[in-house]
């Protein structure tokens, strides 16, 4: 029995294959459609969620299985002191698959120990994100056909942003990669994620200036401010507005950019953005869903 806690619970060859798998769903959807018939997928969001939670739902849905779930914390026994592992060892009587989401660093690994179903984790706390990152390395896959020789610029939270520490753990799998971090000093990229990236060989750069850097990068992965994770809401109002991506930023990128954003948006990537060619963000959230169905099949034995 597999579980999904890190990304690095896949390997490089899973990761091909599960892109495999996810291209031919996209290529031929109904060769999957009853693929996970009498399977039941269990969402539990101990914490709000719009993309990964109904992605998942409508994957498991797309191959034919069934869907039961909570979608906070306060609508759970939680809200009655229930222990998360009192929790998923209930929901796995129920379920043959678990998709969850807490906001305390861990408690997916934790929940995992003693689980009989395998658990995916669907982002704990500011730690990771390994299906959001499933989703981002489908989009480059698509966008720019490879995941080595590229300058990849990461903006706005990295402390908090678990995509982004996904992302560079996955991404420094991959050969030659210039990591451009671009952050203000408060919310820098944790350095045991930075240590990842410079141990696996890649050449990182840490600056707060987007402007400056932003000709020199293929991807360019913006990110939200973290609001929720923050203790004093005085520091993030200061820092939430730090870099906007607007179409007269874009002007100094180059031709071939790929822009992504996991999403929620707030403030920091322009509507106008929406509209050129570059912006792949909403290509990123359908991504998801084809790698999440890919995922579901690998981890319940399942093949079309
Ligand atoms: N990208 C992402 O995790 O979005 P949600 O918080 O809406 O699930």
């Amino acid at each position: 029995m597999r579980h999904l806690i890190d990304i690095c619970d896949l390997s490089l060859e899973e990761i091909d294959s599960l892109i495999s798998c996810a291209l031919d769903i996209i290529a031929h959807p109904d060769d999957y459609a009853e693929v996970c018939k009498r399977k039941k997928l269990a969402t539990l969001f101990f914490e709000p969620s719009t993309r990964t939670r109904l992605s998942f739902e409508a994957a498991m849905m797309e191959l034919g299985g069934n869907v039961l779930g909570f979608s906070a914390a306060a609508s759970s026994s939680a809200s009655k002191g229930e222990s998360v592992m009192d929790t998923i060892t209930v929901v796995s009587s129920y379920a043959d698959i678990i998709a969850m989401r807490h906001p305390k660093e861990g408690a997916p690994k934790h929940a995992s120990m003693k689980c009989k179903v395998p658990i995916i984790n669907a982002g704990d706390g500011g730690h990771n994100h390994p299906t959001q990152t499933l989703a981002d390395l489908l989009t480059i896959k698509r966008e720019k056909g490879s995941f080595n020789n590229l300058v990849v610029g990461l903006c706005g939270d990295l402390k908090f942003g678990r995509t982004v520490h996904s992302l560079i753990t996955a991404m420094s799998r991959y050969k030659n990669i210039t990591f451009v971090l671009i952050s203000p000093d408060e919310l820098k990229c944790p350095q045991y994620i930075v240590d990842i990236a410079k141990k696996a060989g890649h050449t990182v750069i840490e600056t707060t200036d987007l402007e400056n850097t932003i000709g020199t990068l293929d991807i360019l992965y913006m990110t939200r401010v973290q609001q929720e994770r923050f203790f004093n809401e005085e520091d993030y109002i200061r820092l939430k507005d730090s870099f906007i991506l607007d179409t007269e930023k874009l002007k100094f990128a180059k031709e071939d950019l790929t822009v992504m954003h996991p999403l929620p948006r707030v403030n920091e990537i322009s509507v106008k953005v929406d509209d050129d060619p570059r912006a792949a963000y909403f290509k990123q959230v359908e991504n998801g869903k084809y790698m999440r169905m890919a995922l579901i099949m690998m981890l319940l034995g399942l093949k079309k």
